[in-house]
């Protein structure tokens, strides 16, 4: 079987790493995919197809499964395009990804499923959002839409909400508009993700994994896409899983088909757990989770093309549990100089030709010059490792990082610490 993933960072890297271990698959094909995809024998189409030639592409050339990495292509409607063609599809349709593209949305299904959320308002102007007469601080401000991480603010005083109404109504900082801003209570407590396939029907989870957000060590400096995670979670348990799949699967699920939902994709919700052990849905997301992905998928040990197969054909009912290794994973991102903020490109990245194969190295932000793989984006590349303890992982996924450098080569020290 041919499988098509899009995408082009590390997540679709692991992605297409182990589905070309799966036997029944004969090629996995990654685009855009990045030059280190590319390079490791993963082909790719032109790079200015549209849509449509992606889709006259899959047909002709026989794909018979897209597997859709990033939330901007699901809003794009690219599971619909393919799907519309009797073309396997992981991922939802445009209108169940507005569970990640719509802030808004996602609240109001929330409230008709009953699934703990906090509370809320939404705001159409500056001058609703400015002059509301909020008492309780931090207040968390979103916008409603993609912004690639860059759409939430924590606001700790009036004068944030100011800033941030001003960004957004008069200086544009998300485009022109119309916008709307939800405003939530700060909740407290500790993050989890709950990731796993999605089909509608039925959830079937993913093993769990904590990513870290913050850019430098100990949870200081500014949010990123995510510096590492590690496999499984300390803050997962049994009895919270339980919690979760009675107060936000189950009615998840029952929302989706009650109101005609078509759903079959990645279910990815971002929760924070109390004190108490409640836990309250901060965010749903329609993809596979990154950086988790890359660090969970090597602890996979059933058969992923299967999974992905159920999830598509709306039978994860008849899938076997999943088996996962009893093994910690830790995985590391890479960044370049200036990560998050503006970064420097084009730096020879040294040290790959000696990479051992009991650990993954997957490529995100990476292109070609003159024959050698340099720096092209903030997160460059990953690696992980898995091992019997959390601190034989750390330390063999540490010890294979010393090996790679580029000028202003930046990663956390601390992940799995
Ligand atoms: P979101 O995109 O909605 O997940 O928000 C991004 C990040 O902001 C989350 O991962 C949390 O760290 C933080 N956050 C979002 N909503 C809240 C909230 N209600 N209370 C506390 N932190 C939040
Ligand atoms: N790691 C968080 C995300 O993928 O959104």
């Amino acid at each position: 079987m041919k499988v098509l993933v899009l995408g082009q960072g590390a997540r679709e890297h692991a992605l297409g790493w182990l589905l070309r271990s799966q036997h029944e698959c004969t090629e996995v094909i990654i685009h855009p995919g990045n030059a280190g995809t590319q390079r490791l024998g993963f082909r790719s189409f032109s790079p200015a197809a549209s849509l449509p030639d992606l889709v006259t592409k899959a047909i002709s050339e026989n794909v018979q499964l897209v597997v859709i990495g990033p939330e901007t292509l699901l809003e794009q409607g690219y599971a619909d395009a393919f799907r519309e063609q009797g073309i396997w599809v992981v991922g939802p349709n445009r209108s169940s990804a507005q569970l990640e593209s719509s802030k808004v949305f996602a609240k109001q299904f929330m409230e008709k499923a009953n699934i703990p959320t906090a509370r809320f308002h939404i705001f159409e102007s500056e001058e609703a959002l400015t002059q509301f007469e909020q008492t309780q601080w931090p207040w968390v401000l979103k916008l409603d839409g993609l912004a690639a991480g860059k759409g939430v603010v924590i606001a700790q005083n009036p004068g944030d909400v100011q800033r941030f109404a001003k960004a957004v109504w008069k200086n544009h900082l998300f485009g022109e508009g119309p916008h709307r801003i939800l405003a939530e209570d700060f909740l407290l407590g500790h993050e989890i993700s709950y990731i796993g396939f999605c089909d509608g029907k039925s959830f079937t989870p993913l093993a769990s994994a904590t990513d870290y957000k913050r850019v430098f060590d100990h949870h200081q400096g500014a949010n990123t896409g995510g510096m590492g995670a590690i496999s499984p979670s300390p803050y997962f348990s049994d009895s919270l899983e339980r919690i979760i799949q009675k107060r936000v699967i189950e009615p998840f699920l029952r929302e989706v088909q009650s109101s005609g939902m078509d759903y079959r994709g990645i279910l990815f919700v971002g929760l924070m757990v109390d004190s108490n052990g409640n836990p309250t849905v901060l965010e749903f997301n329609t993809r596979f989770g990154d950086p988790e992905t890359q660090c969970v998928l090597p602890r996979f040990r059933s058969s992923f093309l299967s999974a992905l197969i159920a999830t598509a054909t709306q039978e994860l009912y008849k899938l076997p549990p999943l088996e996962w290794s009893s093994e910690t994973s830790v995985y590391v991102v890479a960044c370049a100089a200036g990560y998050p903020g503006e970064v420097k490109c084009g730096d020879a990245i040294e040290g790959l030709e000696i990479f051992p194969s009991d650990s993954t190295l997957f490529f995100a932000g990476v292109s070609v010059k003159d024959h050698q793989l340099v720096t092209q984006g903030g997160r460059v590349l990953g690696v992980g490792c898995l091992g019997n303890s959390i601190e034989s992982a750390r330390q063999k996924t540490y010890s294979r990082l010393s090996h790679l450098t580029w000028p202003g080569i930046h990663y956390r020290r601390d992940i799995g610490l």
